[in-house]
């Protein structure tokens, strides 16, 4: 497996790049000193054309093949920013600013795709146009959406996109795949009860928006259980409620409450979309008060093409001897998806081990799981485009 061996000669060099960016993580589209080191490293490798300040602060590296005999350009995509979470890992290399942390991985994901850029700048050896994608805010900031409304796809005529993410509970560097959705679309949603606040005394001289509330709370899980297909998936999560008082005995005039919703159909999407409207709007009206429902549509489904992962399932059993292809969706949101949303790819895991979730102030990317998460990205080119 020579593309393999390669990557684990790279190993020193790739976790050096890997753990500082974890000892310097960045938020959204803030991530200035990550995009300039890759963007400087991008250079240094001899990338025939790297750009900055796609999508704000991303940043792109074209390396072109030996041949191009059919005009073929693959895009390799990687996430850059960090989460608003104080670290506490006790590593030596451990976020150097206090309430930003790389607790998702992207630390890694960034490290191993520069990896994969380095190696293909050296060797070159495959018929068409390799394109590595670095994005801002994947957390929250919609960075894969800015990308593509950048011109990403047009400016460099990407054809296919893949992407990875580290995984968590899966064993170092094992491969995990599905066609179809992978991740799901995660919309939110604002609700404001309005009824007439008072003494909580005189409930009777009151219309009690708490109640409303959690009459509304409740009944929002029917839209789950009784409206959607039980064989489809959704997740409605109330997650904030607040009132613009704190006394123990005043009926508050106004409730808000806010939470999440995630799908991975188009048709559940609408019915979730649906569904918190009438029920909120209907409930809080049995109870003699009203409610204004905003409901954002967030990051779409990440769509698997069955093609496409099945090139993807074949590169990553060529490196790891086998891949899972009976996993499960699972119901967090990607951005990527933007992506994916405009050409045929493929989103993979690779397993990140025995280790603390994501998202988790313990979490630490692996660096074990270099080798085969830079061989799958550079894999992709090679196995797409052959060289001729
Ligand atoms: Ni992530």
């Amino acid at each position: 497996m020579p593309v393999k061996n390669r990557f684990a000669e790279l190993l020193p060099e790739i976790t050096a790049w890997r753990r500082d960016f974890h000892e310097h993580p960045e938020l959204l589209y803030d991530v200035y000193r990550t995009a300039g080191r890759v963007a400087q490293l991008l250079r240094e490798f001899g990338c025939d054309e790297v750009v900055e300040g796609v999508g704000r602060t991303g940043v792109v590296g074209v390396i072109k093949g030996r041949t191009d005999s059919q005009g073929r350009v693959v895009g390799l995509r990687a996430d850059m920013d960090a989460l608003p979470i104080i670290e506490q890992t006790g590593l030596d290399y451990a976020s150097k600013t206090p309430g930003k942390m790389h607790a998702c991985g992207h630390d890694g994901h960034t490290a191993m795709l520069l990896g994969a850029a380095k190696y293909l700048a050296e060797t070159r050896n495959f018929d068409g146009t390799a394109v590595v994608i670095f994005q801002p805010a994947e957390e929250g900031g919609g960075g894969g959406d800015a990308m593509v409304k950048d011109g990403l796809v047009s400016r460099w005529n990407i054809q296919e996109f893949y992407g990875m993410h580290n995984m968590p509970g899966m064993p170092v560097g094992s491969f995990s795949i599905k066609p179809g959705p992978m991740m799901a679309a995660a919309d939110q949603f604002d609700i404001i009860v309005t009824g007439k606040g008072g003494h909580a005394a005189k409930p009777h001289e009151c219309i009690d928006t708490t109640l409303t509330a959690a009459q509304i709370i409740v009944a929002l899980q029917s839209v789950v259980s009784r409206n959607v297909d039980p064989l489809k998936n959704a997740v409605i999560s109330v997650c904030v409620v607040s009132t613009d008082s704190t006394a123990h005995n005043v009926i508050p005039q106004v409730v808000r409450l806010k939470g999440t919703a995630r799908s991975l159909d188009p048709g559940v999407r609408d019915q979730l979309e649906e569904g918190i409207a009438r029920i909120a709007t209907n409930v809080a009206a049995a109870m003699g008060a009203s409610a204004q429902v905003d409901y954002q549509r967030g990051y779409p489904v990440t769509m698997n093409d069955e093609q496409a992962t099945e090139w993807a399932a074949e590169v990553a059993r060529d490196i790891a001897g086998d891949v899972n292809l009976s996993m499960q969706p699972m119901m967090g949101g990607e951005d990527f998806s933007y992506m994916l949303n405009e050409r045929q790819g493929a989103y993979i895991f690779v397993g990140n081990g025995d280790t603390a979730m994501v998202h988790h102030p313990a979490y630490n990317f692996n660096d074990d799981a270099i080798p085969a998460g830079s061989s799958w990205y550079a894999g992709m080119v090679e196995a797409r485009m052959p060289a001729a």
